[in-house]
């Protein structure tokens, strides 16, 4: 055998390719840089709640820790929780699930991308709503299939319609995924488009993937609609994702769920088996006592994310150059700024976000890691001080253009 010279290399495979970190996150990596120098940045970037997790949650946790629930559970989540899941969508969607409907997993992602695995195969086609989760696309082509984007109209304020997902249908569509409402558009599908889409995905046997991470979070006269509520009648299609991140102010702990057919949920164990095993223990335990609990602090989260966006809508569209729709839910707002285009070294949704980071000291994450450029998303799950205190600086730095 010849031996060669060459170094050995880092040989990544064509799947690990076909995947990127989001280059926007550049701009809040150097929004951390400034705030770890000491800089008052205004932080409109993250996706997390601004609460800390309700006590009687974390005092579950910490009983579990104390009382030695700390080993290896069911690899698709304790059986107590599962059902406990399961019992939660009865009462909401009255809808009728057994343990076997439900698995739990290390974050709403992980059942997401378990279920591209499972159910995406080289060259299938995913429709994806366009502006989208940053994960999604990512996590299709990861699994070796083809995301492809139906736009959404800013006049309909984002909400997908069936028209959208048609127009970009072809034989090879396998499945489609819903985000409602929606991050980072804040879209909420009306309950007649979603009960007409899920019909279609039905008789076109296409996967519906229903993300609801955000469904406590809806405002003013808007309605949560849950596809979950035609499960009985569509099982083999309806596939509902969510999380216990955003609701309960768990992002750390690491708990979400997927509810489906007992055939795919065994096929997401066994790929959770083989990868993670059980999500932590401990977050099952405080996921468990959450569910069981009143939902009071939810309803005190709830009303200050009502009280910032009553302030914050108005007070964005009354920036010169700002547009920005009503959102009906989760705790995005998503301004156009494409008018600022051309000034000050601005051409796209980066660079805007660069220059409210340079001379605002704002973070806020440029639109085109949702597919959308001339748009910026910011997040209110921030305090209303820290609200006014950011909308004031924006006005300060683009009055200067
Ligand atoms: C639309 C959407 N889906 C899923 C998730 C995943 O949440 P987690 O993995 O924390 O449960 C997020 C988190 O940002 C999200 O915004």
């Amino acid at each position: 055998m010849s031996v060669t010279s060459t170094r050995p290399t880092i040989r990544l495979t064509g799947r690990v390719a076909s995947i990127e970190v989001s280059p926007t996150l550049a701009v809040l990596n150097r929004a951390q840089e400034l705030i770890g120098s000491g800089v008052d940045i205004v932080d409109f970037g993250p996706g997390e709640p601004d609460f800390r997790t309700p006590a009687l949650v974390s005092e579950a946790g910490k009983q579990a820790i104390d009382q030695g629930f700390t080993k290896y559970t069911n690899a698709s989540g304790t059986k107590a929780l599962r059902d406990a899941i399961a019992s939660r969508y009865a009462t909401r969607y009255g809808v009728k699930l057994t343990t076997e409907n439900v698995i739990a997993g290390n974050g709403g992602k992980q059942e997401l991308f378990n279920l591209m695995l499972a159910l995406v195969d080289e060259g299938d086609e995913v429709i994806i709503p366009s502006p989208y989760w940053v994960s999604f696309p990512d996590q299709v082509a990861f699994a070796g299939g083809k995301p492809v984007f139906a736009k959404t109209s800013v006049d309909n304020q984002f909400r997908p319609t069936l028209a959208d997902i048609e127009a970009v249908a072809t034989e090879k569509t396998r499945g489609l995924i819903i985000n409602s409402p929606c991050n980072p558009t804040g879209a909420v599908i009306a309950e007649s488009e979603l009960r007409r889409i899920v019909e279609w995905c039905a008789s076109r046997d296409v996967f519906l993937i229903f993300d609801e991470t955000y469904e406590f979070f809806v405002y003013g006269g808007a309605k949560h609609a849950s596809a979950m509520k035609w499960f009985d009648q569509y099982p083999e299609t309806i596939i509902a994702v969510n999380s216990m991140s955003k609701t309960y102010a768990m992002t750390g702990w690491r708990l979400g769920y997927a509810i489906a057919h007992p055939e795919l949920i065994a096929a997401l164990g066994k790929i959770q088996s083989h990868s993670t095993s059980n999500p932590s223990s401990i977050a099952q335990a405080a996921a468990l006592a959450a569910l069981r609990g009143d939902d009071s602090e939810v309803r005190k989260m709830y009303d200050a994310y009502c009280e910032r966006r009553a302030w914050l809508v108005p007070a964005v569209n009354a920036i010169d150059g700002f547009c920005c729709a009503d959102p009906d839910g989760a705790f995005y707002i998503f301004p156009e700024i494409g008018e600022f285009f051309g000034k000050a070294g601005i051409v796209d949704s980066q660079t805007f976000a660069t220059f409210l980071l340079e001379k605002a000291r704002v973070a806020v994450v440029p639109g085109s890691a949702f597919g959308a450029d001339e748009f910026i998303r910011i997040s209110y799950a921030t305090s209303l001080d820290r609200l006014k205190e950011g909308v004031r600086r924006i006005e300060e730095a683009l009055s200067t253009l």
